[in-house]
């Protein structure tokens, strides 16, 4: 059984995730990504759009601020709704979510029972900008970026020639205030979200909320994640949020248990009338056919970056014994693997020949790695621990015989292949 312990172990020794300011004791549920990490981040985002788009090519992206107004976060509900229930210790001032505590016991840390009221703790980091601080000069930092989508949706309907309907997806930072944030990346409080608002006519939804289910299950399917581990959790009406009438789970068997990677939510009409009730504009669309206006309906799909980066991680993590040697391997499938193949000189003497081949498959445009230090064993080793998928090693034998080994991660089985063909190999690797 592997443990989140050793999962957190790897991503530190190996320099995919550090905590942010380390240096100064860290920041809680705040992380910085190294090197492998913004590969793996890369991947992950690439193939979130293929697969979105694959579904459906009417999908348009936009990028929006992270600031936003107070009176757009009180139009969307965030001001009144988005909280979380606190309780504190009198004794030993420890804060906590009430409902991850049992206030008919004492409290876990000092042992006494000596809790506060219940009050709701709002979620959304504020801020002023410029030198007033008052209500107009309040600001937000987003805790989802969907709210961006649709103050924007006017603007996107009349400078891009599309019809509904159709998608507007949008990857980016979102910040939440968490009570107590835990588990890795699980909860954070800066965190990332990948999320599309899909609009349609209020017919469409029911047939367009299943066929996003059916393709977000999909996806998880084409990243290699083992779907054994994968179900789906339908809300009940007290789980929804202030804006879903209906929202399916993605849940991931996390070793903490089930817990939610994504959620697809029918917003309804919700975002869009409200904010058209606090701006005073007009947000409906007008249907040629009918000759009528009407607000469009919409189904929301959103995953965290950080949340499927550590889902990858938890998935792909294995240990096994080869050979009488026990190591550490992340099976992460080829097209999400930081690095795709390594080309390692058995020694340093054998370098300039391995580089070159190195600088050839650089060309392909994807992340090949050189590693010329240390025994090839604990190169092997490395390339394990991090996923690469494929090593190609240039041996003394290589000059004579234009020939070098690859070694398959997955069962470390070796062969020998021609070096004018490594570089289709590679190819051919990553359409697995
Ligand atoms: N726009 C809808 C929305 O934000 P959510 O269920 O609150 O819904 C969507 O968040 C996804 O964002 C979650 O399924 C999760 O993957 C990710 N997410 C939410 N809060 C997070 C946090 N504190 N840390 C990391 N990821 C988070």
């Amino acid at each position: 059984m592997k443990s989140l312990d050793q999962i957190v172990a790897l991503a530190k020794r190996r320099g995919f995730v550090y905590q942010t300011a380390e240096l100064y004791g860290g920041l809680n549920g705040v992380y910085d990504f190294g090197h492998l990490g913004v590969l793996l981040k890369q991947n992950i985002r690439a193939a979130w759009r293929q697969s979105i788009m694959a579904t459906n090519s009417n999908i348009l992206f936009l990028e929006g601020a992270i600031l936003g107004p107070h009176a757009m976060w009180e139009a969307s509900g965030h001001t009144q709704n988005f909280s979380d229930p606190l309780i504190d210790c009198t004794n030993c001032k420890r804060r906590f979510r009430a409902d991850d505590i049992d206030t008919q016991k004492a409290c876990l840390v000092c042992g006494k029972k000596a809790w506060t009221d219940i009050r709701q703790f709002q979620l959304m980091f504020e801020t002023n900008l410029g030198a007033v601080a008052d209500q107009s000069t309040t600001a937000y930092l987003r805790p989802e970026t969907a709210q961006s989508i649709f103050v924007n949706f006017k603007n996107i309907m009349s400078t891009n020639r599309v019809k509904l309907p159709f998608g507007i997806a949008q990857i980016g930072k979102a910040f939440r205030n968490e009570i107590t944030p835990k588990q890795f990346l699980f909860r954070m409080r800066e965190f990332e979200q990948m999320e599309l608002e899909w609009f349609c006519t209020s017919d469409q939804a029911d047939e367009f909320f299943d066929l996003w289910v059916a393709s977000r299950e999909n996806f998880y399917t084409q990243i290699g994640i083992n779907m054994d581990h994968i179900k789906l959790s339908q809300h009940e009406k007290s789980e929804l949020s202030h804006y879903s009438s209906r929202t399916t789970d993605i849940e991931y068997e996390f070793p903490f248990g089930y817990k939610e990677l994504e959620g697809i939510a029918d917003r309804g009409t919700f975002d869009l009338t409200q904010h058209s009730k606090h701006s005073g504009k007009d947000l409906s669309v007008h249907d040629e056919a009918t000759k009528q206006s009407y607000t469009p309906h919409v189904i929301e799909c959103s995953v965290g970056v950080d949340r499927l980066f550590l889902t990858l991680l938890c998935d792909a993590y294995t240990q096994d014994t080869i050979g009488g040697e026990e190591r550490t391997v992340l099976k992460l499938s080829p097209r999400m693997a930081p690095i795709k193949a390594a080309v390692l000189p058995l020694t340093k003497k054998l370098s300039e020949p391995a580089r070159a081949l190195y600088n050839e498959l650089t060309k392909l445009g994807v992340m090949i790695e050189f590693d010329e230090s240390g025994s090839i064993g604990k190169r092997y080793r490395r390339q394990d621990e991090i996923g690469t998928p494929i090593c190609f090693t240039y041996d003394f034998d290589s000059k004579q015989d234009n020939s070098i080994t690859v070694r398959d991660r997955d069962t470390t089985k070796q062969e020998r292949i021609s070096i004018d063909t490594a570089r289709e190999y590679v190819m051919k690797i990553l359409q697995r």
